[in-house]
């Protein structure tokens, strides 16, 4: 390869980690309502096997087996529209910081609070809980 095809190829780098930056998040949080656009799946990276094991030692309590949600302490998943419009670095944000009573976005006047109240939960563990979740959608 000659010195100015290799010159070539450094200056194109940055463009295309530029162009693939882009094109990694077009599914972005808030478009619910237009013309259908929210109504396209999440792709989830976590594990979903994983994330079953885990949601059954945490999230069960409230929101129910099988993310069937339980009257006046956790919602539903399976008909959830919050959980198919965002992604999940939004639905990880969410489940770290929870939805208080006092938070005006709170639908049943019941807290929802940060991890589901299990602070040892990671990152990792909290995407895997979300791509089983989203098995979970009818
Ligand atoms: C102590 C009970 C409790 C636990 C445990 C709990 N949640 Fe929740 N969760 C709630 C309540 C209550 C709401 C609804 C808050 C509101 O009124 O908007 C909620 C809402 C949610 C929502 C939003 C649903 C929607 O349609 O708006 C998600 C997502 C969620 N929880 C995920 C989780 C995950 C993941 C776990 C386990 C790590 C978990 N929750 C554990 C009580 C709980």
């Amino acid at each position: 390869m000659t010195r100015r095809n290799v010159l070539w190829i450094v200056a194109l780098l940055p463009l295309l980690v530029f162009l693939a930056a882009c094109g990694g998040d077009t599914s972005s949080s808030d478009g619910g309502d237009q013309n259908g656009a929210g109504e396209t799946a999440q792709v989830s990276l976590g594990d979903p096997a994983a994330g079953e094991t885990k949601y059954n030692e945490v999230c069960i309590a409230c929101h129910g087996a099988a993310g069937a949600g339980i009257e006046n302490l956790g919602k539903p998943f399976t008909t959830s529209e919050f959980i198919r419009d965002n992604n999940d670095d939004a639905l990880l944000a969410f489940v770290k910081t929870g939805r208080p009573i006092g938070d005006p976005a709170n639908t049943t006047g019941v807290d929802m609070p940060p991890k589901g109240g299990n602070p040892a939960l990671t990152d990792d563990q909290i995407l895997d809980i979300i791509a089983y979740i989203r098995t979970l959608q009818e």
